[in-house]
């Protein structure tokens, strides 16, 4: 069967001197053998992995008797279950479908959440309130308004509809869970959101959706699992494709190209550049250094934001997504205007791939040095290995940046004066600190 493969043609790997990062893949392999053996990365070793399945397969018939699910949960606990949603179950999206429905509230947005408790019949609703640290604001503020008016549909019966997906010791979900009798799915230790897609986190909305949700883990595995193996060693890491992404995205850093765009021409898989960009940014931007990704889709964004990427400043590299076997898609009709006859005898699907042919050589033309990740298939085997080697990748260049890619500190301020501005206990550090800001005379102008 025909592969997955990177293009590294137009990468610049040589010039770029990203070689030479490759020195370190001994230490680097043996830190990482290191990390999996004491289960510091079960994205990559999975070893949570089979009793998930046998739990999800216990649980399919009650999750499916369910219209809806309403997905409560934000940034990593949300992003990866919506990159699956838009690419295997787009019918959502499609006129006249019928359920079953997959609502993912990912944001303080009180117009969206009340819609949602206007609309949705609660009765056939299943609320998964998905949250690592069971304790994010953002979450936590929509699981208590939805709760009460679950409570006030359903009576003492809420519960049934409910399900938790968290942390198997910590945090309020948890004690809410214990003390509500409330059903859970475990997120596994040292799991962070952004790493977290194949966990409970992706797919048990994926299962819900009815997508094939196995062989998305298995993609993964078989990208991973040479990773994971106790034999990984220098050679075996430096020939790994996530290894050699992470020597070409951190030589890129260090050479001043600070925007990583990741440009999907498959359509449908534009939300992993979302994914993507969440995995990159938070893992990646510590100290000072980074690349800020940029999802972009082909064509939309040939006629948006190309324009920039092709004579902007000369500071961006590309991850370009195709896949050529795409379905063809209908005929043109042979009635065409004489302008437009060269698309007499060709199909509709033939036009995205002359389009990403188009704006990969421009891009190349414009000086961007560019991978191409050409999908053998757009089904979920092949997402599973895509996201399974863009997750090493990502750690890689952490390693190879030597910062850490596991941890986000810098978020932390933020959320720790919006909790002081509500009135949180503490924090008095912060409340002085908002005190001042606010007490700043503003220079404003109307418009
Ligand atoms: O990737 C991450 O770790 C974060 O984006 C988290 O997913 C996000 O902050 C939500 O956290 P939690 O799952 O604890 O609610």
């Amino acid at each position: 069967m025909a592969a997955n493969v990177l293009d590294w043609t137009d990468s610049w790997f040589e010039k770029l001197d990203s070689e030479s990062k490759a020195d370190s893949a001994g230490s680097i392999a043996a830190r990482f053998s290191g990390e999996v053996a004491a289960g510091k990365l079960p994205f990559c070793s999975m070893p949570f992995m089979a009793e998930l399945l046998h739990e999800l397969d216990g649980l399919e018939d009650y999750v499916k008797s369910f219209d809806h699910m309403l997905l409560l949960g934000i940034g990593g606990s949300a992003l990866g279950a919506r990159a699956l949603q838009k690419a295997f179950f787009p019918q959502q999206d499609q006129p006249c479908h019928n359920g079953p429905w997959l609502w993912i509230a990912d944001n303080v947005c009180a117009k969206t959440l009340d819609a949602y408790l206007e609309k949705l019949p609660l009765g056939k609703t299943l609320v998964a309130v998905v949250s690592k640290s069971g304790g994010t604001i953002e979450t936590i503020s929509q699981y208590f308004l939805v709760r009460e008016k679950m409570q006030e549909a359903l009576g003492n019966r809420w519960n049934r509809n409910t399900i938790f997906i968290t942390d198997k010791e910590k945090g309020f979900l948890r004690e809410q869970a214990d003390e509500l009798n409330i059903r859970t799915l475990e997120v596994p230790d040292n799991l962070g959101g952004r790493y977290s897609v194949l966990s409970a986190v992706g797919l048990l909305p994926a299962m819900f959706l009815g997508i094939d949700y196995r062989a998305l883990v298995e993609g993964a595995a078989a990208v991973l699992s040479p990773l994971a193996s106790s034999n990984l060693n220098a050679d075996s890491l430096r020939n790994h494709p996530s290894f050699k992404l992470a020597c070409w995205g951190s030589t890129l850093m260090d050479k001043g190209y600070n925007e990583l765009i990741f440009f999907s021409y498959v359509p449908q898989w534009a939300c992993f550049g979302q994914w993507f960009a969440q995995l990159w940014a938070e893992s990646l931007g510590k100290e000072g250094k980074g690349s800020q990704p940029i999802p972009a889709v082909g064509a939309t964004d040939q006629h948006s934001v190309n324009q920039m990427f092709l004579d902007g400043p000369r500071n961006k590299g590309c991850l370009f997504l195709t896949c050529p076997s795409l379905p063809q898609g209908m005929p043109f009709p042979d009635a065409l205007p004489e302008k437009f006859s060269y698309l007499k005898g060709q199909n509709f699907g033939e036009l995205i791939h002359a389009e990403g042919l188009g704006t990969k050589m421009a891009l190349s033309a414009n000086k961007v040095p560019l991978v191409e990740m050409k999908m053998v298939s757009d089904n979920e085997e092949a997402a599973g290995r895509l996201m399974g080697l863009l997750m090493a990748a990502t750690i890689f260049t952490g390693w190879l940046m030597e910062i850490n890619p596991i941890d986000q500190p810098a978020v932390e301020m933020g959320k720790l004066l919006a909790k002081a501005k509500l009135g949180a206990s503490g924090l008095e550090r912060e409340k002085e600190s908002l005190s001042s800001f606010l007490s700043t005379k503003r220079e404003v102008q109307d418009f």
